[in-house]
């Protein structure tokens, strides 16, 4: 017998290619797509941000509805994309969505300020709102990181007052240390009210603080939670890698699933990437990676020379592990050949030690601060290494990234990076957060960079490493079966 056809509708603050700041944005942009080749109707919802830049003339509008606030109601309209795809692309217009950014920094530990809280607030509301007055039939919202925890509340509340459609909620959670604190106030105004929520009211009274943590809201009302790897499902559950939350997600256990992230391997192709100057495969790689190392040198000002280049690439902050590479620079540089190339943007005390590392040894470091994609590719492509020390790493796509263009990962053994890197097969990997087991892994690197046969065969196992959404769409999907 075929297997109904599931509706999904994906809600986030990211998408790629239209809206990206990090690995959110690649997910939410890839995963839709491999999901609709396994048969699942896919809608993804975003705000209709001002810097999208989408005339009405590329839009079709779907319908209008409304969000009850506590003092008003806000009028919003949907729109669809014109385009063929199969993947359907719709935005949700509202005067409080418009920004010209995603974010508005600082996020973190510290509370979200009040404007941006009630933005993504509004917008989880809104989804809710959409999906049931547009009709868009969805059998399962899916909803990613603190910016749409909501949903599943939302949805929970709406069950009670409005007889809500049966509609079932999955939150995936890509970064657990970004919870999206609220004050209460700002949650009042977008009308959340935790004594008509049934999932929420077993904790009524711990809820009742100052500060609302949206993703902890999330946790308890969603239908499923799911992260990015089986390994962070695990550590999250830990005091360690919990963020305050472990207990509620301890409590959610038998409803959490760790489900590897994939990458769009047609869009990271080292065979048909136009930001290189040389495009290569597993075939013939040696001279295409070594043409792209010089001319990345060359763009770095490095002197052009055969010694071990290492590459990252990566929001610079503390979760990424950037303390030990500073210490680990001032150690191993007066005694080993090796350089390092480094871009990024992040907290302005790692962007300063790495531009004075920079300074200091401006042969052997680079540092690049700032976005740009097309060197991004090419250190991707052009670096031996690819150095991942993180502190606690959901999923990771960089290290997945390096393998496909033959770069080696250096990696902690944490969370995703733990999942998809093979110590001595596809790359070398180290388990203790500290200076001395970084610097033991890159100096291991730096000898096997020498004795090219093993070298030359880790680097082909990488480049065969299956990194394609295929396996990820389907374990998605049989989550999502077992909901409805
Ligand atoms: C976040 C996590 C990263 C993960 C990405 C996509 O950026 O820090 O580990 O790969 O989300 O899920």
């Amino acid at each position: 017998m075929q297997k109904q056809k599931i509706t999904v509708v994906m809600a986030a603050a990211e998408c790629a290619p239209f809206a990206k700041i990090g690995g959110l944005g690649d997910v939410v942009g890839s995963l839709p797509q491999a999901l609709a080749q396994e048969g699942v109707n896919c809608i993804v919802l975003l705000p209709r941000y001002a810097f999208l830049n989408l005339h009405d003339s590329h839009m079709i509008k779907r319908g209008s509805f409304v969000v009850h606030e506590s003092k008003t109601l806000e009028r919003c309209t949907l729109y669809e994309l014109r385009q063929k795809s199969p993947v359907r692309y719709l935005f949700i217009d509202h005067p409080l969505l418009a920004t010209n950014t995603i974010y508005h920094p600082p996020t973190g530990a510290k509370p979200v300020e009040t404007r941006y809280a009630r933005k993504f607030s509004f917008f989880s509301h809104a989804v809710v709102e959409a999906v049931q007055q547009c009709r868009l039939q969805a059998d399962i919202i899916h909803c990613h990181d603190w910016h749409t925890a909501l949903v599943p509340t939302f949805v929970d509340q709406l069950a009670v007052l409005k007889n809500y459609p049966f509609t079932k909620t999955v939150l995936t959670i890509h970064n657990l240390g970004i919870k999206g604190l609220m004050r209460r106030d700002a949650l009042s105004v977008s009308h959340i009210k935790i004594d008509s929520t049934p999932s929420l009211l077993e904790d009524y009274y711990d809820l009742d603080d100052k500060h609302l943590n949206s993703l902890k809201l999330g946790i308890l009302s969603a239908d499923a939670i799911t992260t990015v790897s089986p390994t962070y499902a695990k550590e999250i559950l830990t005091h360690e890698y919990g963020s305050g939350l472990e207990s509620f997600l301890f409590r959610r256990k038998r409803d959490l699933h760790g489900i590897l992230n994939g990458i769009d391997t047609n869009f990271f192709n080292p065979a048909h990437d136009p930001a290189l100057p040389k495009t290569y495969s597993v075939k013939d790689w040696q001279k295409g990676k070594c043409i792209n190392k010089r001319a990345l040198q060359h763009a770095l000002h490095l002197p052009e020379k055969d010694v071990p280049l290492f590459g990252m690439v990566s929001r610079l902050v503390t979760q990424k592990g950037f303390d030990l590479i500073i210490e680990v620079l001032q150690a191993l540089l007066p005694h080993a050949q090796f350089q390092l190339a480094v871009l990024g943007t992040g907290e302005k005390t790692i962007e300063q030690a790495l531009r004075s590392a920079a300074h200091k040894h401006p042969h052997s470091v680079a540092a690049v601060i700032g976005f740009n994609l097309g060197l991004a590719q090419l250190i991707y492509a052009g670096a031996d290494g690819f150095i991942m020390p993180s502190l606690f790493e959901p999923c990771g796509l960089g290290q997945l990234i390096a393998m496909r263009y033959g770069t080696i990962p250096i990696v902690r053994a944490t969370g995703g990076l733990k999942d998809t890197v093979q110590n001595n097969k596809t790359g070398i990997v180290f388990s203790r957060y500290d200076t001395g087991s970084l610097a033991r892994a890159l100096l291991k690197a730096i000898s096997l960079y020498g004795k090219k046969k093993s070298w030359y065969t880790m680097v082909a196992n990488g480049m065969r490493h299956d990194a394609t959404w295929r396996r990820s769409a389907d374990e998605y999907l049989s989550l999502y079966r077992s909901l409805l």
